[in-house]
């Protein structure tokens, strides 16, 4: 039985098809409201708007359920490693033995990028944002990898895929490098995906690194839980600028540009830097008191989330995942610790947040956990973006092998100017 919602608007009333998703909240396709009535829909912040179909992640904020293809996110963090979760997100189901080795022998065989990409880098200042190099170096791969821009292409379309989840790590670890001075480390074929990260940011020529397989464990499940989250700001960047046809490489490097944002990606690093102004625990009341004063426009950051109006399922694996690399590193006390667990107690026993469902989310342990395993804040991002890209890989690729997509358009309500004339200088 097909379900509709009836909508009038002056004396006009017109009935609109209401879908049902495998789980989750029915849609009202309103497509044709505007040829029938005239009207837009009005929703800036796309707080009730579908903007797609999709089979990928899915979310359920009030529960605190976050599922990858069905899987929930802790069942994939503690049991598999984060390129079963690329071959999931990709395509759709876990790999079996055979294929999991095929998609590894395939990610790592991509992982060096052309060696010119290394000279692009010198047009940089050395203290330029990592998150500034990332965006002209993965945007620049559409310079360097033409014969897989071609969107309408299959094989192609998969070979960009690949190249960007292998080369992402890479070009990020580069870098990180070319911040802190240091020469690139080119990857190693016989290290897995993290651990070949690792070496190559923190491998110099002059000894041996070796990669310490607890801080890889806890990087691969980091990845594992930023790989994806429904249509968020910078997934629906990577659709927007895909649906005009735009080559993935180019989609990507503006998914990173909007994931930069404090109030998304960004909170990571401002999470910790916020840390690290309030320094102690006595200090806490005072910045929760700024918080509320509306008129002092500071936020809680790594706390709150526009789906979530719970716990951030990711949030305590994060804070388990803190908890193990912090007794890895031999870190006992951690002042920044000591201040983000008791800032989350007051927190979440504090009327304002509350009634306004504040909780942690992804960004309030990562910075902690990141800086623990000597990361510079600056890079706390660009992690992101390691682990996201092939969230945002898979998305594109929904999108572009859905034969009804068509570009992305909204319109507006406007509320400038009505026509007028033109008044020449000499009357003005
Ligand atoms: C990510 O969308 C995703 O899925 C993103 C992400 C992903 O994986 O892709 O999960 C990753 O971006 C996580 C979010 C990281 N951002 C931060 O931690 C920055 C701090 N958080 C916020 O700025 C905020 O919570 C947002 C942006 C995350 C969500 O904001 P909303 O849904 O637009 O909510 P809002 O701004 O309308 O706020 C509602 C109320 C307001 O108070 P009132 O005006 O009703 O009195 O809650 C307050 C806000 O002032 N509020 C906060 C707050 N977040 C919201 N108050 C203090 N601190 C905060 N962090």
């Amino acid at each position: 039985m097909t379900k509709s919602a009836t909508f009038q608007i002056g004396d006009k009333t017109i009935d609109m098809p209401v879908r049902s998703g495998s789980i989750g909240p029915d849609v009202v396709d309103i497509a044709k409201l505007y040829s029938q009535t005239g009207a837009f829909t009005y929703d800036p912040g796309f707080m009730s708007t579908a903007s797609c179909e999709s089979g990928i992640t899915y979310i359920d904020g009030d529960a605190g359920v976050l599922l990858y293809r069905g899987y929930p996110i802790d069942q994939l963090a503690e049991q598999g490693d984060f390129l079963e979760t690329c071959h999931l997100l990709l395509h759709g189901e876990l790999p079996t033995a055979a294929q999991k080795a095929d998609f590894d022998y395939r990610v790592t065989r991509h992982t060096m990028v052309h060696e010119q990409m290394a000279r692009f880098f010198q047009g940089f200042r050395r203290d330029a944002h990592p998150m500034a190099v990332m965006v002209g170096c993965v945007g620049a791969m559409a310079a360097f990898y033409h014969d897989s821009t071609d969107i309408t292409d299959p094989y192609q379309r998969m070979v960009a895929s690949m190249r960007l989840i292998a080369k992402i790590p890479t070009l990020a670890a580069m870098t990180y490098k070319y911040n802190v001075g240091q020469p690139f480390v080119y990857p190693k074929n016989d290290l897995d995906y993290t651990s070949n990260f690792l070496r190559m940011c923190y491998a110099v020529p002059c000894e041996e690194y070796k990669v310490n397989p607890v801080i890889a464990r806890a990087l691969d499940r980091i990845f594992i839980l930023h790989a994806d989250h429904e249509q968020n700001a910078s997934t629906s960047t990577v659709r927007l600028a895909g649906s005009s046809g735009a080559n993935p490489f180019a989609c990507i490097a503006a998914g990173i540009a909007c994931l930069w944002g404090p109030a998304h990606g960004g909170a990571n690093e401002a999470a910790l830097a916020m840390l690290g102004e309030i320094g102690t625990v006595d200090n806490i009341p005072a910045f929760i008191a700024k918080v509320k004063d509306k008129s002092d426009h500071t936020r809680l950051m790594g706390f709150g989330h526009r789906v979530y109006k719970n716990y951030d399922p990711r949030a305590t694996l994060m804070q388990k995942t803190c908890h193990e690399v912090l007794a890895e590193m031999g870190i006992k006390d951690d002042p920044l610790l000591d201040v983000a667990m008791e800032l989350e107690r007051i927190a979440l026993s504090d009327e304002y947040f509350i009634e306004r469902r504040l909780y942690p989310n992804v960004d309030f342990y990562s910075g902690i956990t990141l800086k623990a395993m000597g990361f510079p804040v600056s890079m706390f991002t660009v992690l992101f973006a390691v682990a996201r890209t092939v969230g945002w890989i898979a998305q594109w690729k929904e999108m572009i092998e859905d034969p009804s997509y068509k570009i992305g358009r909204p319109r507006q309500l406007y509320t400038g100017a009505p026509r007028r004339d033109y008044t020449p200088i000499s009357k003005r």
